[in-house]
């Protein structure tokens, strides 16, 4: 770990530009770095914050297909939404910037050319996975198959979502095609090839003998595994024709692998950052004294471990990166969230429903953050957070502490009489939170930090309530003074702490209490906020107060759980499987089935069953009684009098002991729910098979 740095190099996971972001990619890595960064800049350090839209990618080439239109017209979309997005957020990149960029072509190019020209690449004509329908090479997301490593059945060409590994195209067991579902045949072409097998005693001494023993254990304990099974070369170049163009001689007709360009993207970002700002980028990448931090969610670890670095370390002028502090993954209401079955909550949505109330989610996010283990986002915790916290304790003691000052000093702050013990107790433990949550903060615990934020606000609202000042203020003016003046001194801490974690709040906040103007309209900052006696001066003015934060109710929280719910409808019809025709069959055939029209005269549970119900039918060539396997979708009062579909002449057969004379055809709707045939009913899908 670099002790006091220089400065500060931190990246966030470019993301790929073939959807928009959710709050998966929020929660994972964009509100830590964030976070991190913010409190960086309040210390007073030198901080560079990138990202940018990662807009190669076989990802994107398949939205573009399946939406008929070209790659650039899908990028432009979602790279301008997503930028949106992260800004309306407060994240605050230094350079939002994207890998279709003109520098970023240029960075890319010559790194790859550098290394060409140093020797550091393989050259070799290998088998790869080739669709004769499309007339393709499949490489990456291209390409679905068995996971040789997990057994995972839709792990992609590169790498299996299920166990993280990263594997070659050609490695998957029952390759299938992913633009036409065909078997792939192999075909041979050129490709370069960095061979991390070479980098192996180099990456051990550097991650498990070096000083990685900071690192998180799950991206330590990923990066160990990897380097245990033994590392092979990786093709650093695509038969695609989406991307960066290969420039070196007999690269005609190839692009680089995105995985090879995009991290490049944190340079070329850093450079356009320079040349826009008027700096030199080349510090932040080669000063030894500049700590490189990526953050990224875990499916990202093995490229911003193994292979990036090993290109800058084959590059030869760069730094490494001091940390890599990668979460694990946010689920949503129990399922993992998936852009194709739409099953999340996008930014871009949530800030129409919850206008102004960013920072519930960043404090959500960051309370609930998947540190360690994946994590489950719910409405029901969204809103007990924002309610009794953010609204309950930090808005209470803020509007508590900002109305009293108006109703007894008109805004000017009191000058304090002699300090209680309480008074200095508590004014001694606020002096320690910068230190607690700088702490967390250093070491990548946000949720903790966090936590202790809150703490502070607990403080406030505790010495109030203890110190009663709405009661004082009959019997004691200048001990209602004192209080008045020391729960001032909490909130003024409160402003400061809570920007980087809750960046909208502290504005506010700061406006109330007129920090620009206590502050002679420099910016507090984060060591000044443990002189925490001094931070509101004696007769200084503050605002009349606003709310931070408004209560959230049941029906908008109702209102997000039915929105889920539509789409994984919407998904389930969709997707419902549609069983392969059968057979053929004859006229004479068909003509041998007798159905007839019949009505439900009563209906009764099986005892002791789960699905049977024993029916008495009437078919009109007489009364019957027909078992029927549907006991689980309807309950007996619902279908007495029911007109329905019947089997008459199936031979009969006896079901726990009791005979059944003929068959009622059903079907199932799209939620697995069994359905009387009728095939206008909502929720029937063409195809559904009637028996
Ligand atoms: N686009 C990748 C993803 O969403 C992340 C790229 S990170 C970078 O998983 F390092 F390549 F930029
Ligand atoms: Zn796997």
């Amino acid at each position: 770990m670099i002790e006091d740095p220089k400065r500060y190099t931190i990246t966030a996971a470019l993301p790929y530009t073939n959807g928009p972001v959710h709050i998966g990619h929020l929660a994972g890595v964009y509100v830590p770095a964030d976070i991190y960064a913010r409190f960086q800049r309040l210390q007073g350090k030198d901080v560079l914050f990138v990202c940018g839209s990662d807009e190669h990618g076989v990802p994107i080439t398949l939205k573009a297909k399946k939406e008929g239109v070209s790659p650039q017209n899908i990028v432009d979309k979602y790279h301008t939404m997503i930028k949106e997005s992260f800004e309306k957020f407060g994240i605050t990149f230094d350079n939002y910037s994207r890998t279709s960029a003109k520098i970023h072509h240029e960075t890319a190019s010559e790194f790859f050319q550098k290394l060409y020209d140093d020797g550091k690449f393989v050259e070799e004509i290998t088998e790869q996975l080739f669709d004769e329908e499309a007339q393709q090479f499949l490489a990456d997301r291209f390409v679905v198959g068995t996971c040789p490593k997990c057994g995972y059945e839709e792990s992609y060409g590169d790498q299996c979502e299920n166990c993280g590994t990263s594997h070659n195209a050609t490695d998957l067991i029952n390759p299938k095609s992913a633009i036409s579902g065909s078997t792939p045949i192999t075909k041979k072409t050129k490709h370069w090839f960095l061979p991390l097998d070479q980098y192996e005693p180099w990456l051990k001494e550097w991650i498990i003998k070096g000083h990685k023993k900071d690192w998180k254990t799950n991206v330590y304990g990923q990066c160990k595994s990897w380097i245990d099974d033994g590392l092979r070369p990786r093709a650093v170049t695509r038969d695609l024709d989406w991307g960066i163009p290969v420039p070196v001689e007999g690269g005609e007709g190839k692009v680089l692998y995105v995985w090879f360009d995009a991290p490049i993207g944190y340079i070329s970002a850093t450079k356009e950052w320079a040349n826009e700002n008027n700096k030199e980028w080349e510090p932040y990448w080669k000063d030894k004294h500049s700590k490189l931090l990526h953050f990224i969610g875990k499916d990202n670890i093995v490229f911003h471990c193994i292979i990036f670095p090993s290109m800058l370390k084959a590059e030869g002028s760069y730094i490494l990166p001091d940390n890599v502090p990668a979460n694990e993954f946010l689920n949503l209401e129990g399922n993992k969230i998936s852009t194709s079955k739409n099953w999340a909550v996008w930014l871009h949505e949530y800030l129409v429903d919850f206008p102004d109330q960013q920072d519930v989610l960043r404090y959500t996010l960051t309370a609930n953050a998947p540190e360690t283990k994946d994590n489950d986002f719910t409405w029901a915790d969204f809103q007990a957070r924002n309610n009794s916290e953010l609204v309950a304790i930090f808005g209470n003691f803020i509007n508590r502490v900002a109305v009293l000052t108006h109703k007894y000093y008109e805004g000017v702050i009191p000058s304090p009489s002699t300090f209680s013990e309480v008074d200095e107790k508590t004014l001694d433990e606020l002096k320690t939170y910068p230190n607690v949550i700088a702490s967390s903060i250093e070491r990548y615990r946000f949720r903790e930090a966090q936590m202790e934020l809150m703490n502070v606000a607990r403080l406030g609202n505790k010495y109030l309530a203890d110190e009663e000042p709405w009661k004082t203020i009959k019997t004691d003016e200048e001990r209602t003074k004192t209080v008045m003046y020391v729960a001032l001194q909490i909130a003024a801490a409160l402003a400061v702490l809570s920007e980087p974690f809750l960046p909208h709040t502290s504005e506010k906040l700061k406006r109330i209490l007129n920090f620009k103007e206590a502050s002679s309209g420099q910016e507090l900052s984060w060591g000044k906020a443990s002189e925490t006696s001094t931070l509101l001066k004696e007769e200084h003015r503050i605002e009349k107060s606003e709310l931070l934060f408004s209560r959230i109710e049941d029906a908008q929280m109702q209102q997000q759980r039915d929105k889920l719910e539509a789409s994984k409808k919407e998904n389930e019809a969709n997707n419902a499987s549609v069983e392969p025709q059968k057979d053929m069959i004859q006229f004479d055939d068909f003509t041998k089935l007798d159905m007839r029209v019949g009505t439900i005269l009563e209906a009764e549970k099986m005892p002791k069953t789960k699905k049977l119900m024993v029916l008495k039918v009437d078919t009109g060539l007489d009364e019957r009684t027909i078992v029927s396997g549907i006991a689980e979708s309807f309950s007996p009062e619902e279908i007495v009098g029911k007109k329905v579909t019947v089997l008459v002449n199936l031979a009969p057969r006896a079901l726990r002991g009791v005979e059944s004379q003929g068959m009622i055809l059903m079907t199932e709707n799209a939620e697995g729910k069994l359905v009387f045939v009728n095939p206008d009913e909502e929720g029937i899908v063409n195809g559904s098979t009637i028996n």
